[in-house]
């Protein structure tokens, strides 16, 4: 029995829950810390132009897809052409790689929000002492380091659970009410935080590194940085817009969604970099150069942020509770991407996938909570465990779907396929123009150079550009 395919209700129901999923830890902590990595200025500059260009041209081709064949990835890229349904595969992994370490970082986030909570937030304002013992903890024995409270495992136990229990009893309806009311209420404490910091002696120098373009910064490594940052942030090439899209009814207007998603998810990028950037730099003494920029950034800057304000304590706590409530429904939304993958491809039930998917995110996320602390001896290509698998994510397997999205549509299947479904429901594709030199020929051949240029210089250490 086929059962017919759920749809949003409205176009802002789309839009909202779209953006729902593509905001998230990306634009919070990942943005920042690699905005403050990459130069600042030259970073914001290369990646505006990724989202206007190149993130708009493929968020919308994966919504027309989903929106066409009204199937998930794996069957949509295989109703397109037979012979990339393998991609459809590819794409639907990236998430089996993304969920267990974005649960790692939720668990960090857990962490802050309890010793806000608890009385601690003071001491976690120290510069980043505080920081690298948390994830770098490590007691006489495996076990008790996984099971330490001091550590990061049992956070990340939590939030996987917490996780899983949301995907299994079907209560994402409820989530998704409180986090319509919730992100706002983020947004705007994002803002207010990001004027505080602005007012912090010497933040002045951090806010020009951040907005202007330093053009000796530039490298290969920038733009492959914002292009994985552009993917993940936007939610792109792992299938999710495919299923987004697959739920959106004809009448809408899809290019106005794409652009609203596109603005909605930069600005609070935009926003968390405003908050921490210029701090960061105002705290080190006024050096950009010696920014030390990690995937520990927000969580060292912040509580010190916090610290030097009036009430920061409980600033700091809603803070990190708002920031909890993004990262979960972001996790659940990748987690239900797992699950209803599995379920479409074997016999199983909701409840058998959820438990054993959240086995796989478990066993696949332990190493990176150990990876900074007793397993820190291990590196994969010179990597910590959970740097590697945002490596494998964004840098490797997302260009590859994005490449060969790219191929299929622009010179196998043809642009117009895409161009023809956004033209249903609205009159015009007004960056019809730009869509097609984007898919066919810029996008393509920059991802190839990128793509060849990080792994030559990683995996082979032959080059450096
Ligand atoms: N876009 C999310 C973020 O920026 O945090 C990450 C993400 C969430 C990717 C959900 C994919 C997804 F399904």
């Amino acid at each position: 029995m086929k059962q017919e395919r759920s749809s949003f209700s409205s176009r802002l129901g789309f839009v909202l829950a779209a953006a729902g999923s593509a905001v998230g830890l990306g634009n919070l902590w990942r943005f920042p810390y690699l905005a403050a990595k990459y130069g600042g200025g030259i970073f914001l500059l290369v990646y505006l132009i990724l989202v206007v260009s190149f993130g708009f041209a493929l968020m919308i081709t994966e919504i027309a897809i989903g929106r066409k064949t009204r199937l998930s990835c794996i069957g949509a890229y295989k109703a397109l052409d037979r012979r990339f349904g393998f991609l459809g595969w590819i794409a639907a992994f990236v998430p089996v790689i993304i969920t267990p370490y974005y649960c790692v970082i939720g668990g960090w986030v857990m962490k802050y929000l309890f010793e806000f909570v608890s009385g601690g937030a003071m001491a976690t304002a120290d510069g980043g002492d505080y920081f690298n013992s948390f994830i770098g903890f490590d007691a006489d024995s495996i076990g008790s380091t996984m099971l330490d409270f001091s550590g990061p495992t049992p956070w990340f136990l939590i939030f996987v659970l917490l996780t899983a229990l949301v995907v299994i009893f079907g209560v994402e309806k409820g989530i998704e009410r409180a986090s319509r009311f919730m992100m706002p209420v983020l947004a705007v404490l994002a803002i207010l935080i990001a004027i505080y910091s602005l007012t912090i002696d010497g933040a002045m120098t951090g806010l020009k590194y951040y907005l202007m373009p330093d053009f000796s910064k530039f490298s290969a490594s920038t733009v492959l940085g914002a292009l994985g940052q552009m993917f993940y942030s936007m939610s792109l090439a792992m299938g999710i817009m495919i299923t987004y899209g697959s739920y959106m009814q004809r009448e809408n207007i899809l290019e106005h969604s794409v652009t609203q998603i596109e603005v909605f998810d930069t600005l609070f990028a935009f926003v968390a970099g405003l908050m921490i950037i210029p701090a960061v730099v105002a705290f080190n003494g006024g050096d950009p150069s010696q920014i030390n920029a990690g995937p520990g950034l927000m969580f060292v800057t912040l509580p010190m942020v916090f610290e030097s304000m009036a009430f920061g304590t409980v600033v700091g706590a809603v803070f990190f509770l708002l920031v909890l409530f993004a990262a979960l429904t972001s996790s659940i939304s990748l987690m239900e991407t797992i699950v209803s993958v599995v379920m479409d491809k074997t016999p199983l039930k909701r409840r058998p996938t959820t438990i054993l998917m959240t086995v796989v995110v478990l066993l696949v996320g332990i190493p990176s909570c150990l990876g900074y602390g007793p397993w820190a001896g291990i590196t994969i290509i010179g990597m910590q465990f959970l740097d590697f698998f945002d490596f494998l994510s964004n840098s490797v397997l997302m260009p590859i779907v994005a490449f060969l999205t790219c191929i299929l549509i622009g010179h196998v299947v043809g642009t117009k396929v895409i161009a023809d479904e956004v033209k249903q429901g609205a009159n015009a594709f007004h960056r019809e123009k730009l869509h097609r030199v984007m898919v066919r020929w810029i996008a393509p051949v920059l991802l190839m150079a990128i793509l060849l240029s990080e792994l030559a210089t990683k995996v082979f250490g032959l080059f450096t550009i």
